[in-house]
């Protein structure tokens, strides 16, 4: 069974070090999360496997890391600065703020139920701030609200630096900062937040057999992940709820704890962005309703071999929260058992390739220089093999240490005992932490059998 509340979580979170609340001792700030020592491993290794599947398997993706400040321009051009607003209602009575989209009742305040409440604005989510000394309007920059207007402005960079012709992507993961109205549900809605994006560009006329096979994979994916397909609602956004630069859009709706809501969406965003950026747009056919560019200085546009005419590319865009990943894996990692004599565990079902602890290597008994040093020398041997995080875990109580790692998600643990000094071969105990079986293995097997099962 899944976690079925969101207090599951998070308190497993604080409890165990994967997510504390930011600045918790001065109250907390609000929306934005720190993740601690397991969090920081576990997001890690699910940003690394999005790298892994998206720029290392294939051969039409390059990365990208631009900057987290981002000019004025670009924001300009990109529609932000105009449209990237949320309608904002104030209850008069409580203060309560809301965004009028999602208030259960338009006419009346979600927590005191008063109708004394202010008409809708437009409120803009972007962080605003001044570049350097002087904040004059000429200084404005903003903190970026998504990872891709990097990517866009850096196409043409892109192109010249690696020959590449549709299709291709350019991928990119990092920081983005929404000053959300409400930001609420634990990690799923921040004001801080990670993406990880790909902009994936294609001759028009083919985009739509590529969104097709983005959202194939972009499903798989996440299966490989722990996020079973069937967990997962595809929603085909209305297309008066598109976003406006989007000709259709694919929202991957996971059933996370408080409700069924957005991991990914995949848009087909046609040639909007390259469009927007462009310089001479005039000559470039673009179907999208651009913005009339007076400032850039490059033309975003591929050259058409066969037709020898300049052409701007469809963009097709998967584009998925990290900390929404987190919250997505370990709701469905989390699961109680019951076991026999009337005990029970908790354990973090992740895959392994995800989990913060490869291998947790225990001392029987703490104090025990021959065991000690036994097991220091099998973690220090089991570090070398690459496989990720080996934790060396003296606390002298073995069955504590198994629950413990059993809560973290840590897949194998090694326990080295008074046979693994004594005997020939120095055999240890390997446990299973899905299963609790117990294997035992001679040190000198160790490290092959690590390899075969984390590789
Ligand atoms: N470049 C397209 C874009 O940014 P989006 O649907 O606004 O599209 C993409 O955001 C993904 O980023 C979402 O599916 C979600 O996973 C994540 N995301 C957006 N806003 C977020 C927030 N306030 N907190 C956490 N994750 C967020």
């Amino acid at each position: 069974m899944p976690a079925s509340n969101m207090s599951q979580l998070v308190s497993l979170c604080k409890r165990r070090g994967f997510i504390f609340q930011s600045a918790d001792i001065y109250g907390g700030l609000k929306g934005a999360y720190d993740y601690g020592p397991l969090g920081a491993e576990l997001k890690k290794n699910l940003k690394d496997a999005w790298w892994r599947a998206i720029v290392y398997e294939r051969d039409d993706v390059e990365g990208l890391d631009g900057t987290i400040i981002g000019h004025q321009k670009m924001f300009q051009y990109s529609g932000h600065t105009e449209t990237f607003n949320d309608p904002l209602v104030d209850c008069k009575a409580c203060k309560n703020r809301m965004r009028a989209d999602q208030m259960k009742d338009p006419s009346k305040c979600d927590s005191c139920g008063s109708t004394d409440i202010t008409e809708p604005r437009d409120f803009n989510l972007m962080f605003k701030t001044h570049i350097g000394p002087v904040q004059n309007d000429a200084s404005i920059g903003y903190l970026r609200p998504e990872t891709a207007q990097h990517i866009f402005v850096n196409f043409k960079n892109v192109i010249d630096a690696t020959n590449r012709k549709a299709p291709f992507g350019i991928a990119q993961q990092g920081r983005a900062f929404r000053n959300e109205i409400v930001a609420r549900n634990f990690i799923f809605r921040v004001r801080e937040f990670e993406q990880m994006e790909l902009e994936f560009f294609v001759k028009p006329g083919d985009d739509e057999t590529w969104h097709e096979y983005w959202l194939a994979s972009r499903l798989q994916w996440w299966d490989d992940q722990g996020v079973p397909r069937d967990k997962i609602h595809v929603l085909d956004v209305p297309p008066e709820d598109l976003a406006h630069y989007s000709k259709r859009t694919y929202d991957l709706e996971f059933e996370f704890p408080h409700g069924v809501e957005e991991l990914e969406g995949i848009a087909n965003r046609t040639d909007y962005d390259l469009g927007n950026h462009s310089k001479n747009q005039d000559q470039l056919n673009i179907t999208a309703k651009v913005h009339k560019n007076t400032d850039s200085n490059t033309k975003m546009a591929l050259f058409d071999d066969q037709e020898k005419k300049w052409y701007v590319p469809y963009c097709i865009e998967p584009s998925a929260g990290v900390d929404r990943g987190v919250l997505a894996i370990l709701t469905e990692a989390y699961t109680e058992e019951n076991l026999e004599g009337g005990k029970s565990r908790i354990v973090l079902k992740l895959k392994k390739h995800l989990s913060p602890v490869k291998v947790a290597v225990i001392p029987l008994k703490k104090n025990h220089e021959g065991i000690v040093g036994k097991a220091m020398e099998i973690k220090n041997d089991l570090i070398k093999l690459g496989i990720g995080r080996i934790l060396f875990e003296n606390t002298g109580n073995v069955g504590k240490a198994y629950r413990r790692h059993d809560e973290v998600g840590t897949p194998l643990c090694v326990t080295v005992d008074f046979d693994s000094i004594e005997k020939e071969g120095a055999p240890v105990t390997v446990r299973d932490r899905d299963t609790m079986e117990q294997l035992s293995l001679f040190q000198a097997d160790l490290n092959d059998y690590m390899l075969k099962y984390f590789g």
